[in-house]
């Protein structure tokens, strides 16, 4: 079976975009993979948390992958910081990338604007600690959004370098996995922003902990237009959050937008949105309510982690190790 290693930052409550774009697909590759589930908290560090905050989106974030169906005896659950791999190969690999190959990375652009000197020497070398995350388990598939596919590519460069400057064949190459029918969520206040769990507006997403009551205000409130909904996919052209609360149908109802808008083509927002909220109800509520559920017992959630993190260190240590032998230490 080949090996899986999927990282999410703890930063907040996962949204509807973070089950619909990843989790849901993690979920169903547990059935053929060896998964390795990595909470990336050392990458959450990047910008700063408040240290009590990155504790507890840290257990949110495990108990909402459980709920979801993530499923910590078969395959591995744990946190990013409590295996020493990671910081040891990535150490390395920092010594292996070129500032040039760091400097091509658009996500940083992305994120540190124009005051790029405020920001962290973390975040300009997070894509050596990526490619260790992933090479230190010696993983050969990740499930990744299109965003993330430069952030492989410096992975294989990196490994492939590595193999170079020491004359072994050591670190073997990666595969994007990027989901054909990946549902890219919009932010439910705008159509041309993603949903993101680090929105400062909590009425811009769908959280995995939200009530009944909450996800059925938050789709009234939705941003949408005044007119029909079309009859077919093509007439969604210009409309974005109007396209964006079909795809989050079709998607939650695993069906194409065509079949969608072949029942409420014609009709207005209002009873689309009703039934969108009822649907999102039905398979959301069952995950809050196991991911509260979790979250009453935080010694347990710990106690899964830890026992993850073990089984996640009896992997990377002997590679790890190997790496360090090969490079002289
Ligand atoms: P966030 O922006 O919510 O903090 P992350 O950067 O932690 O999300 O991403 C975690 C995973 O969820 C990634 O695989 C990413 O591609 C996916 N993802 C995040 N937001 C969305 C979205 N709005 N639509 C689809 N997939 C998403
Ligand atoms: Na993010």
């Amino acid at each position: 079976m080949q090996r899986v290693f999927s990282g999410i930052q703890p930063t907040g409550v996962p949204q509807l975009g973070n089950y619909l774009g990843a989790i849901r697909n993690w979920v169903r590759l547990q059935d053929d993979h060896d998964c390795v589930f990595c909470l990336v908290d050392m990458h959450a560090l990047t910008v700063f948390r408040e240290p009590e905050q990155l504790r507890r989106d840290n257990l949110a974030q495990a108990a909402c992958l459980i709920a979801s169906g993530i499923n910590p005896e078969k395959h591995v659950l744990y946190n990013q910081s409590a295996v020493s791999a990671h910081a040891r190969l990535g150490w390395i690999f920092n010594c292996v990338v070129r500032l040039g190959w760091l400097n091509r990375m658009t996500q940083f652009k992305e994120k540190a604007g124009k005051d790029r000197e405020q920001h962290s020497a973390g975040l300009f070398v997070y894509p050596a600690l990526m490619a260790a995350d992933i090479h230190t388990f010696h993983a050969t598939r990740v499930p990744v959004g299109e965003d993330q596919k430069q952030h492989l590519e410096i992975a294989n460069d990196i490994a492939a370098k590595f193999n170079h400057d020491y004359g072994v064949a050591f670190f073997p190459a990666i595969e994007a996995l990027i989901p054909p029918s990946a549902a890219r969520v919009m932010s439910l206040r705008d159509g041309t922003k993603k949903m993101s769990k680090s929105d400062p507006s909590a009425q811009s997403r769908i959280e995995l902990t939200d009530t009944a009551d909450d996800i059925a205000l938050k789709i009234r409130k939705a941003k949408s237009d005044t007119e029909a909904l079309p009859s077919e996919s093509a007439g969604l052209e210009g409309r974005a959050e109007a396209r964006n609360l079909v795809t989050i149908y079709a998607a939650m109802a695993d069906q194409s937008a065509d079949d969608v808008l072949g029942r409420f083509g014609g009709q207005g927002f209002g009873p689309f949105k009703s039934a969108l909220a009822e649907l999102l109800v039905e398979k959301l509520a069952p995950v809050a309510d196991e991911t509260r559920r979790l979250l009453e017992d935080r010694t347990h959630l710990e106690q899964i982690l830890r026992q993850g993190a073990a089984r996640a260190n009896a992997i990377a240590e002997p590679i790890v190790t190997e790496a360090e032998r090969l490079v002289g230490y």
